[in-house]
C-alpha cells in the first residue's frame, strides 16, 4: 500500500501512479508529491524484483547472466546495471516489461539512493541521484516550469505536440504547450521519455535535459522554483536534502558528520551550527569558501558553490539562533 504525503520530499520524489496519479489532479493544482522517505526495499521486492526478476536472476532460476536478486545486499550491488539494463538499454525483464507503475517505484527507489528501510540512509554507495538521471547535480533554481518549457518542452516536444489550425497538432492527444497540459499528462510523458525511451521520436534529448526534466518531475513538477527560506524546514528541504545528505548520512562519505536531522546539526558536543554564531559555525563557514577551495562544501568535484542567495539565508537562520521552525 503506498501512501500519499502531503509533505514534500526529502531526497527525492517521484509519482507512483496507483494512488498518487496525476490523473487525480484537478485543473493546474500543483503535482502531489509522493513521499520516498516511506519507500523501502520490502515495497520494490515484492511489487518489482520478485514479480518479474528472480524466475531468472535466483538460485532456483540458475542467477542468468552471473545475475542474483534474492537479497537486498544484491540488488543494491548491482543497482548500475539494473539501471542501465532496465531504464537505458531497455533489455530487462527479458521477454516483457515492466507496467509502468512498477516502473516508477523501481526509478523513484533507485533515485531516492536504494533506501532499505523506511525513511533509511541512501544505500552505500549508491548516494541519491547516483543511478538513472543525476538529480541531485540540478540546482533547485531551475525547477520551476518556466525554464522547463524553456529548455525541454518548446524545444523538443511542441514542433508536435501543440494546437495546430490544420488540426494536426497534439501527437498521441498529448498537449504541452502549458503547465496545466504538461502535468495533466505527466504520468505518460514519465513513461515515455524515460521508461519506454520513445519521446522524442527522432532527436532524443540530451543527458543535461534529461537531469532537469527528471529532477523537475522528482520535485513534484512545481510551478514555481522552490524559494528558499530562513528556517529551519526550508533549509533541510532545498538544501541538505539534496546538496549534503548523499554524503553527510550514517553510511556515506562524509559519515563523521551526520547531517541527517536538526539534533545532528545542533550538537552541542560539535561546532557543525553554533547557534547565533556563523562565524564559529563550520557549516557556515564551508558553505561560504571559494568556488575553487577543496574544502568547500558541497565538495568543487560534487556541485556548484551554493548561490550568495542561499548563503545568506543559511547565516540569516543561525544568526536567529537556528530554531528548529
Ligand atoms: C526470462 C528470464 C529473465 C528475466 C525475467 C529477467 N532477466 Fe535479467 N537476464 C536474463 C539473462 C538470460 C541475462 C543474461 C544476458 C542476456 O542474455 O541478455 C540477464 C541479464 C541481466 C542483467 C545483467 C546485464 C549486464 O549488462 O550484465 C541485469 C542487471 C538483469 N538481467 C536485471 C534484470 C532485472 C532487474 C529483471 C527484472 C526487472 C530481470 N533481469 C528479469 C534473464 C532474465
Ligand atoms: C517529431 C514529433 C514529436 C516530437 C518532437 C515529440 N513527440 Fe511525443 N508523440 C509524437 C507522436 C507521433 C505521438 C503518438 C504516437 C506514440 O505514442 O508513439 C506522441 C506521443 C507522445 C505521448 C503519449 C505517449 C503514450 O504512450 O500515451 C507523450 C507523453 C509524448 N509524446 C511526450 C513527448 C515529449 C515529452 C516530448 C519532448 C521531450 C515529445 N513527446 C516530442 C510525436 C512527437
Ligand atoms: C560529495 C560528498 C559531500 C557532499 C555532497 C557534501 N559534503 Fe560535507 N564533507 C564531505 C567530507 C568527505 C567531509 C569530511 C568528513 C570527515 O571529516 O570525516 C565533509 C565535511 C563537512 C563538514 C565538517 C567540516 C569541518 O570543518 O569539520 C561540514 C560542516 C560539511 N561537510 C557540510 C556540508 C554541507 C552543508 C553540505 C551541503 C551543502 C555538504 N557538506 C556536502 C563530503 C561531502
Amino acid at each position: 500500500m503506498r501512501v500519499c504525503s502531503r509533505r514534500f520530499l526529502h531526497i527525492l520524489v517521484l509519482f507512483i501512479f496507483n494512488s498518487c496519479s496525476f490523473q487525480h489532479q484537478k485543473g493546474t493544482e500543483a503535482a502531489s508529491a509522493v513521499d520516498v522517505s516511506k519507500m523501502s526495499y520490502e515495497q520494490v521486492r515484492v511489487s518489482v524484483i520478485d514479480k518479474y526478476c528472480t524466475g531468472c536472476h535466483s538460485v532456483a532460476g540458475g542467477n542468468s547472466g552471473g545475475i542474483n536478486l534474492e537479497s537486498y545486499a544484491n540488488v543494491v550491488a548491482d543497482l548500475s546495471k539494473i539501471n542501465q539494463a532496465c531504464f537505458v538499454d531497455h533489455t530487462m525483464p527479458k521477454n516483457g516489461s515492466l507496467a509502468p507503475q512498477d516502473a516508477a517505484l523501481l526509478h523513484a527507489w533507485m533515485q531516492a539512493g536504494a533506501p532499505e528501510m523506511p525513511g533509511g540512509a541512501p544505500a552505500p554507495e549508491n548516494p541519491g541521484g547516483s543511478v538513472g538521471h543525476s538529480i541531485s547535480g540540478v540546482d533547485p533554481s531551475l525547477l520551476s516550469y518556466q525554464n522547463l518549457n524553456e529548455q525541454v518542452f518548446t524545444p523538443s516536444c511542441i514542433e508536435c505536440h501543440s494546437k495546430k489550425d490544420n488540426g494536426e497538432g497534439d501527437k498521441g492527444g498529448v498537449n504541452l504547450e502549458s503547465y496545466a497540459t504538461v502535468t495533466k499528462n505527466l504520468d505518460r510523458l514519465f513513461v515515455a521519455v524515460f521508461y519506454e525511451a520513445k519521446m522524442p521520436p527522432k532527436k532524443p534529448l540530451s543527458n543535461t535535459q534529461l537531469d532537469l526534466l527528471a529532477a523537475w518531475i522528482a520535485a513534484g513538477a512545481p510551478e514555481e522554483a522552490p524559494v528558499l527560506k530562513s528556517t529551519f524546514s526550508s533549509i533541510e528541504k532545498i538544501v541538505i536534502s539534496q546538496k549534503c545528505i548523499q554524503c553527510h548520512n550514517p553510511k556515506g562519505k562524509a559519515r563523521h558528520v551526520p547531517l541527517t536531522n536538526y539534533k545532528d546539526l545542533i550538537n552541542p558536543n560539535s561546532t557543525v551550527i553554533v547557534p547565533g554564531h556563523p562565524e564559529k559555525s563550520d557549516l557556515y563557514i564551508d558553505i561560504s569558501k571559494a568556488e575553487d577551495d577543496e574544502d568547500r562544501m558541497p565538495p568543487p568535484k560534487a556541485s556548484k558553490r551554493l548561490s550568495d542567495d542561499w548563503i545568506g539565508k543559511i547565516k540569516q537562520w543561525i544568526d536567529d539562533g537556528a530554531p528548529e521552525n
